[in-house]
């Protein structure tokens, strides 16, 4: 079992599987001169696949795939494909931004994926332009209905509200996805983009934002029940159409209850979204080390984790990568 020095039990591993991306979302990406791995760094779904092993009996239980845009890596679902058969394996999810789901929707399906988080954090074109520097909204959209048509079910929304960018879009977005039953789950603008432009004061927090939501569409109600580990808290509305939840990262943290490790793409095991330091599994892949010393590292890396990300605290420090380099 992985634990903590404050007892938390590991259980979910987000793994990268690129750094690279179809568009360039401000709160994530620098908007040129983007260094990206070589393919070289990456690592191989061979190796992914040995790591994932090495998790499982490490008492890890549920894996979800990022990026950068995981779908932009050539073959995923060939990954999916691997993954999905592990027995041992509870919960195997992907986050994307959609753009790709209309030729991959069917293949993903196929492969065993049945969990799909899509980002949208505006249905205006323009406003997307804004926040993605690159235009498409029709194409994730797109995405969502094609992935409702192959028979995903219970599609998640990732919405990042941003002061005076998207906070027009929030009721709006609202009403898309109880129309199309789709979970909204509203995530808080965290100081993780490239070009350091975050500032607290661009925080929609999501008390703000219940508040808002409670004005259009009457009482929310908790969803009892839900599992403490995840980041997000679920409401039913009132009239129990849909579920919105809200991950309120920066102004009410969820350290105390985190069971996530993340592995990037280029192979370095992380405790934290926030943490400076990296355990590199790539090396010790590469230099014939055995399951046991990867074992012994993925242990290593969870004892180093501290009890929270600290961003409300004076000596907080960015970390030195942005979101595309970590992994969402
Ligand atoms: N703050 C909050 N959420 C972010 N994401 C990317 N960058 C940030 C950030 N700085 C979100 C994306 C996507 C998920 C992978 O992470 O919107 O839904
Ligand atoms: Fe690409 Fe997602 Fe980053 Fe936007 S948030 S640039 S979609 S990886």
């Amino acid at each position: 079992m992985l634990v903590d020095g404050f007892g938390r039990v590991h259980r979910s591993l987000r793994i990268s599987v690129t750094d690279r991306c179809n568009i360039r979302c401000f709160y994530c990406m620098p908007n040129e001169n983007v260094n990206f791995l070589p393919k070289s760094e990456i690592l191989t779904f061979e190796e992914i696949s040995r790591i994932v092993d090495i998790a499982l009996q490490l008492g890890i239980e549920k894996i979800r795939l990022t990026g950068g845009e995981p779908l932009v890596r050539q073959g995923l679902p060939d990954l999916v494909r691997m993954l999905s058969c592990r027995t041992g394996l509870k919960d195997l999810a992907l986050t994307t931004n959609g753009f790709l789901l209309p030729g991959l929707s069917q293949e993903l399906y196929d492969a065993g994926l049945r969990r799909l988080n899509v980002s949208l954090d505006t249905l205006r074109e323009e406003t997307f332009q804004r926040i993605a520097r690159r235009n498409g909204l029709s194409l994730t959209l797109q995405g969502i209905a094609t992935a409702r048509q192959v028979g995903f079910q219970n599609i998640r929304i990732n919405a990042v509200a941003i002061k005076d960018v998207n906070e027009e879009d929030v009721i709006p977005l609202a009403h898309f996805c109880r129309e199309h039953d789709l979970h909204l789950r509203f995530i808080e603008f965290m100081p993780l983009d490239a070009e350091n432009q975050w500032e607290q004061e661009l925080v929609l927090s999501g008390a703000s934002l219940r508040q808002r939501l409670e004005q259009e569409f009457g009482s929310l109600r908790p969803v009892a029940d839900t599992d403490p580990s995840q980041p997000a808290r679920d409401y039913w509305y009132a009239d129990k159409r849909q579920k919105v939840g809200f991950i309120d990262s920066v102004t009410e943290p969820f350290c105390g209850a985190c069971d996530r490790l993340r592995l990037t793409a280029e192979g370095a095991l992380k405790n934290c979204l926030f943490g400076h330091d990296d355990w590199s599994i790539r090396q010790l892949l590469r230099n014939g080390s055995s399951d046991v010393e990867i074992a012994e590292l993925f242990r290593q890396c969870v004892a180093s984790k501290k009890p929270g990300h600290g961003i409300d605290e004076p000596s907080f420090l960015r970390p030195k990568r942005a979101m595309y380099q970590i992994g969402g």
